[in-house]
This record gives C-alpha cells, sequence and structure tokens, in this order.
C-alpha cells in the first residue's frame, strides 16, 4: 500500500470527525439557546376581528307599508280615518315663509323632499279626497302598498333605472325561467317625506393578514 495514501486517508478522517464535533457543539450550542429563549418569543398575530354583522345583513334600511303588513304588525299610522274625518280634506297650513306646518300628530313626520322641500305639499302624493290613496300624476288611485308608480311618476328616468335593474337592488333568479326576481320598493330605501338617503360608513376592505403599520391598520378595519 501507498504509504503517502495511508497518511492522506487518516487525515481526511480526523478532519471529518473534527467537523462532526464541531456540529454537535453548534447544535448543543443551538438548543440552549432556544431553550433558554435567547431571541425572545415571536408576538403573537393579531387577532383578525371578526366583521361587524351590520355590514352583514341584507335587509332595506326601511320597511315598506307592503312589508308591515306582510309582517302582520301595527298599522294605525296608515288608519288615516281613526283621526281624520271622511269627505273633509285636511287642510294644510303654512307659517310666514310658507313653510309646510306638521301638526303635532304627525310629529314623526320630518318633511325635506328635495332641496328646498321642493316637493313638501302632501296633496302631491296623497289624495285628499281619499287619504288612505295616493295620487301620482296620471291621476289613477294608488293603494300604500303599490306607492312605486308614484315616486316614478315624478322620477321617469330613476324609474327606468329601477326597471333595468341600474338603480335599487334586484335579488332572486338570473335565469327567469328557474323563478322570478324581486325589485325593491323605491320606500324599502327612501323615506317618501325626507328622500335622501343618508351616508353610510363604507365596509372594511379586505384583512391583508399580515401585520401593517398602525395607521394602515386603521382604515384597513
Ligand atoms: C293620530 C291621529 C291621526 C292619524 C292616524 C292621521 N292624522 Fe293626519 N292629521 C291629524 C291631525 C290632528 C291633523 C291636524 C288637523 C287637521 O288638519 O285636520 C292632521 C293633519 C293632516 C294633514 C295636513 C298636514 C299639514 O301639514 O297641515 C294631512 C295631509 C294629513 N293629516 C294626512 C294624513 C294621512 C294621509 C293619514 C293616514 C296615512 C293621516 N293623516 C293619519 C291626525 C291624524
Ligand atoms: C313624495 C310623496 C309624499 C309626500 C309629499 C307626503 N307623503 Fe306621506 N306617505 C307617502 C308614501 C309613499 C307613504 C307610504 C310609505 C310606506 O310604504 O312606508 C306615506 C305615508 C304617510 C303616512 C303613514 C305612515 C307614517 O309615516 O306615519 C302619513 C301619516 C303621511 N304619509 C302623512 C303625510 C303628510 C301629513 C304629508 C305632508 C306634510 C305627507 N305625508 C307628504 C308619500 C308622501
Ligand atoms: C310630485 C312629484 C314627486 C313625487 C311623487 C316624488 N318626488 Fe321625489 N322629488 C321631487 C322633486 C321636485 C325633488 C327635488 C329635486 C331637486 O331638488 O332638484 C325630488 C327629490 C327626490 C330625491 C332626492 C333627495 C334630495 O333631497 O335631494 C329622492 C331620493 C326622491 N325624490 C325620492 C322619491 C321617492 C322615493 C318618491 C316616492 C315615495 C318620490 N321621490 C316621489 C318630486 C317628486
Ligand atoms: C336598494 C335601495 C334603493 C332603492 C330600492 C331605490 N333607491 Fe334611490 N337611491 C338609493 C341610494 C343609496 C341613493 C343615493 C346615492 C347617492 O347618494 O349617491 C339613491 C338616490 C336616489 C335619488 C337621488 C338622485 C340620484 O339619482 O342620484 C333619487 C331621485 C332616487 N334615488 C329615486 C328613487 C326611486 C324613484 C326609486 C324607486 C323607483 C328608488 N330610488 C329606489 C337607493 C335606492
Amino acid at each position: 500500500m501507498d504509504d503517502r495514501q495511508h497518511t492522506g486517508g487518516l487525515r481526511n478522517q480526523t478532519w471529518a470527525n473534527l467537523v462532526l464535533q464541531g456540529l454537535v457543539v453548534l447544535f448543543g450550542m443551538l438548543t440552549v439557546a432556544f431553550l433558554l429563549n435567547l431571541w425572545g418569543r415571536q408576538s403573537p398575530p393579531h387577532p383578525i376581528p371578526p366583521v361587524d354583522p351590520a355590514f352583514l345583513d341584507t335587509a332595506t334600511v326601511r320597511r315598506s307599508y307592503a312589508d308591515l303588513v306582510r309582517a302582520q304588525e301595527d298599522l294605525s299610522d296608515f288608519d288615516c280615518y281613526t283621526c281624520h274625518e271622511k269627505n273633509k280634506p285636511p287642510v294644510l297650513r303654512y307659517d310666514a315663509n310658507q313653510n309646510l306646518l306638521i301638526p303635532p300628530e304627525h310629529a314623526d313626520i320630518v318633511m325635506g323632499h328635495g332641496q328646498h322641500g321642493r316637493n313638501n305639499n302632501c296633496f302631491n302624493c296623497h289624495n285628499e279626497t281619499n287619504l288612505e290613496l295616493l295620487q301620482p300624476r296620471d291621476g289613477r288611485p294608488l293603494t300604500f302598498a303599490d306607492s312605486t308608480p308614484l315616486c316614478g311618476s315624478c322620477h321617469g328616468p330613476t324609474y327606468r333605472d329601477w326597471e333595468a335593474g341600474a338603480h335599487g337592488r334586484i335579488s332572486g333568479y338570473w335565469n327567469r325561467t328557474l323563478g322570478s326576481i324581486k325589485r325593491q320598493d323605491c320606500v324599502n330605501c327612501h323615506n317618501p317625506h325626507s328622500p335622501k338617503f343618508p351616508p353610510r360608513k363604507p365596509a372594511p376592505g379586505p384583512h391583508l393578514l399580515h401585520e401593517t403599520e398602525p395607521v394602515a391598520a386603521e382604515t384597513a378595519h
């Protein structure tokens, strides 16, 4: 056997032993470091707050007369003739600035239809000779349950958008051979007496799952 080759093999073996021992020491030190928790623990991830259920609620902001009838709720507000006399239209009263005065019996009604209350006159919508009916522009009698054509008689373009599904909300079937659709009535979203839709807080954006700067976190929640 070649002597040089033999000592070369021995040198390689001691070298390998040294490396292995070094590794054992290194891992031993790492174990101690981890046990002593030298680097500290990772802070637990932020809890992801559940989405406010208010944002998941699909109910409309208002319940129409038709909804109250379906739910068999109190309809006394619509019983005009418990207080009014038939064949005696109520008289509209105005203050010195021509602002409509609301009698205390109707204090729950806040009138503000259009800028400067342009459409505050009760009898633009209610039929003065039969208070239980609504009166659209074309004069045909409408019940409280059928108020959307009343709105449509003055808001033609919006009514067309609503019919086409571009205004309001449609639910039900895309494929109408499978089932019907349901449109929400104007009064499900607009109070007829003060119809301006109040601003609402937007729903939160998607959760990013990783830490964000406090400012960014604020806007993300
Ligand atoms: C709780 C009793 C009560 C009920 C129910 C009621 N009213 Fe009246 N309403 C009054 C009183 C009182 C007045 C003021 C006196 C008057 O003009 O007859 C009034 C006045 C009015 C006026 C005149 C408003 C103004 O600003 O001068 C209109 C229009 C009217 N009512 C419509 C209705 C209609 C439509 C209904 C049913 C959907 C109804 N009321 C139900 C008690 C009532
Ligand atoms: C733009 C049309 C419009 C005008 C103007 C209007 N109303 Fe109405 N009113 C309606 C409609 C539509 C309903 C039924 C709404 C529903 O389905 O919730 C209603 C409901 C009512 C009711 C029963 C429910 C409630 O809110 O108490 C009363 C009472 C009433 N109106 C009185 C009046 C009086 C008084 C005036 C004038 C001061 C007036 N309305 C002006 C459209 C109008
Ligand atoms: C007699 C006509 C007439 C009827 C009926 C009528 N509106 Fe209006 N509406 C108006 C006028 C006029 C304005 C004011 C437009 C403006 O100020 O530029 C208005 C404004 C509005 C606005 C804008 C709100 C704001 O304050 O700027 C909404 C929303 C609205 N109407 C919804 C309805 C709904 C819902 C109905 C049915 C319950 C209805 N309207 C019935 C005439 C009508
Ligand atoms: C599902 C709810 C919903 C229904 C149903 C709905 N609207 Fe609206 N409408 C809104 C909202 C929300 C706004 C406010 C948009 C804004 O402020 O930018 C609005 C705005 C309006 C305006 C203000 C002007 C405009 O076009 O921006 C009018 C007028 C109006 N709606 C009339 C109607 C009429 C008439 C109907 C029924 C034929 C109707 N809406 C049905 C939600 C609805």
